[in-house]
């Protein structure tokens, strides 16, 4: 996956609102689960919180700290690719035997842009959403690669 530096630079900038507004990170679960319901279930600690109260969810709070700080840290070596696929591969290996079907990835990654745009209001154009879809779609990848390899494993 090869970003150019101005497509890294713009996902910098609009992913620098996120990290510095703990409070905001819920929301990002909140469209996530209202768009891909089935996710929710997959949380059997907050399975059956609706979704006006997940956001005071304690293990709603620490989860969504654990993944916003994942893709910070991706987002940290988006200029040393090698490094970056070895944090995603080890991401997708710990998820794949939760049996999570790459068409959740994609909702996950709808709600990352979703979430970007409520973050940069105004700010978040066509070019930022390119950038975004064209890193989230090298995650995807990458994630499917490694549930294939550990599924011919079984
Ligand atoms: C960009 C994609 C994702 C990132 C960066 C990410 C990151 C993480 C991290 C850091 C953890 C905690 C460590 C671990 O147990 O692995 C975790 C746990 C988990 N993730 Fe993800 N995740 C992603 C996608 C997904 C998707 C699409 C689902 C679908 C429902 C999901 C479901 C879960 C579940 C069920 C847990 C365990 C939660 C618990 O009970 O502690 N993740 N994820």
């Amino acid at each position: 996956m090869a970003l150019l530096e101005s497509e890294a630079k713009l996902i910098r900038k609009t992913w620098a609102p996120v990290q510095s507004s703990k409070d905001s990170w819920p929301r990002l679960f909140v469209i996530f689960f209202s768009k891909a319901p089935e996710a929710q279930k997959k949380f059997k600690s907050f399975e059956s919180v609706p979704l006006s109260e997940l956001p005071a969810n304690k293990r709603l709070k620490a989860h969504a700290a654990s993944v916003v700080t994942l893709l910070s840290g991706i987002i940290d070596f988006l200029d040393d690719p090698e490094t970056m696929i070895e944090m995603i591969e080890n991401m997708a290996t710990r998820h794949h035997k939760r049996n999570i079907p790459i068409s959740i990835f994609n909702a996950l990654g709808e709600s990352v842009i979703d979430f970007l745009k409520e973050m940069n209001p105004g700010k978040f154009d066509d070019e930022a959403v390119a950038a975004w879809t064209k890193l989230y779609s090298a995650l995807v990848s990458v994630v499917k690669a490694e549930f294939e390899k550990l599924d011919n494993k079984k």
